[in-house]
């Protein structure tokens, strides 16, 4: 961890495992499709307000706003293409065609390189046309009896080495770092055993109800760096009511938010949380830093009945998932 004394969140940054510095707090971009409209003034309010990590993904439709306030912003000379750490994501329904979805996000964004392209969930879904999906794509493809529509001879890893084989090109500088989401220490552990490039990143549901403790303590092991999502419990963000949480906001003087992204980036993750509200952008870059016995208590909240608010389709089939609520 790096910064000054009484950082801000946004002035604190890890080193990926292949030398790239990565900004602890990110903007997420996953808003719903209703409002997605929201995310180019988002996305320049956080600018503005210091930001300098966007998270975004092919499966969102957000990368085309995330791309419009980073054009607006560096004809501004606000920021050059370089101060801005972009994440996206290889979604299940391109799982074996890496190349087209990094070309989509790349003209989407209108970049020439996205900093950290993470294969989004270790699943392998149907190619489906929809006019009203993402590119054409059903984002979400089903069978005729409602049922998620896998491919069911495709095998999760092959997105990962399309991955890294671009990774690997010395001609191709389209991608700075690769890594994973969603990835169970079982996911991981193949990952390790059969790929050339170690995962810099794995992203998760991580906070104080679904604290991770065994993946932590492996990703630490492995030097993959661990990043959170949905640190405030996603939809309406339950978590910032907790009532730990709020007694430590109320100790360290700030928002109940900022305790919840101070709890990973105090413990050496990175953090992307969401929100389309002005004040909130820039109120959630304070930092506080918690102790070791909060971080314990914080930690120890979700440890008998861990609660997962992101739930996709397909949570039976990638162990660990099998928390209730509502789906993004
Ligand atoms: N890899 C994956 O599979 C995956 C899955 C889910 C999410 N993600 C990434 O992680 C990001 C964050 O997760 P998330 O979008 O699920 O949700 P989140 O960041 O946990 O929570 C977002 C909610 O918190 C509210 N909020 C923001 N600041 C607040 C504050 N200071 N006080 C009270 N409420 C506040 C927002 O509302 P307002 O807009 O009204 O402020 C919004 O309803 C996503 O946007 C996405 O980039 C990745």
């Amino acid at each position: 961890m790096s910064g000054p004394l009484h950082p801000k969140a946004t002035e604190i940054s890890f080193v990926l495992n292949n030398g790239v510095r990565m900004p602890a707090l990110g903007l997420g971009t996953a808003n719903p499709p209703a409002e997605i409209g929201r995310t180019k003034q988002a996305v320049k309010a956080a600018i503005k307000a210091g930001y300098r990590h966007i998270d975004t993904a092919w499966a969102y439709g957000t990368e085309p706003f995330v791309g419009e306030a980073i054009k607006e912003l560096t004809e501004e000379g606000v920021i050059k293409r370089e101060d801005v750490f972009i994440t996206s994501k290889v979604w299940p329904v391109l799982w074996d065609d890496v190349e087209r979805s990094l070309n989509e996000s790349l003209d989407s964004l209108g970049v020439e390189y996205i900093d950290l392209l993470l294969q989004h969930w270790p699943v392998c879904y149907a190619k489906q046309e929809d006019p009203h999906g993402i590119n054409g794509l059903s984002r979400n493809p089903e069978t005729s009896n409602g049922e998620p529509n896998y491919e069911v001879s495709g095998d999760w890893l092959e997105t990962y080495l399309q991955m890294e084989r671009i990774y690997l090109d010395p001609s191709d500088e389209r991608v700075r770092s690769i890594g994973v989401s969603n990835f169970p220490e079982k996911y991981l552990e193949r990952t390790l055993l059969e790929c050339a490039v170690k995962p810099a990143v794995n992203q998760v549901e991580m906070h104080p109800r679904l604290p991770q403790l065994a993946l932590k303590k492996y990703c630490r092991a492995h030097n993959v760096l661990l990043e959170a999502y949905s640190p405030f419990g996603s939809h309406n963000a339950p978590n910032v009511h907790i009532p730990l949480v709020k007694d430590l906001a109320e100790k360290y003087k700030v928002s109940p938010s900022v305790i919840l992204n101070s709890y990973h980036i105090r413990q050496g993750s990175v953090v992307a949380s969401r929100s389309l509200n002005m004040m909130r952008i820039a109120s959630n870059i304070e930092f506080a830093p918690l102790s070791k016995e909060d971080l314990d208590n914080l930690d120890q909240l979700g440890v008998a009945q861990p609660e997962r608010f992101v739930n996709e389709k397909w949570n039976a089939i990638v162990p660990g998932f099998t928390g209730k609520g509502p789906s993004i």
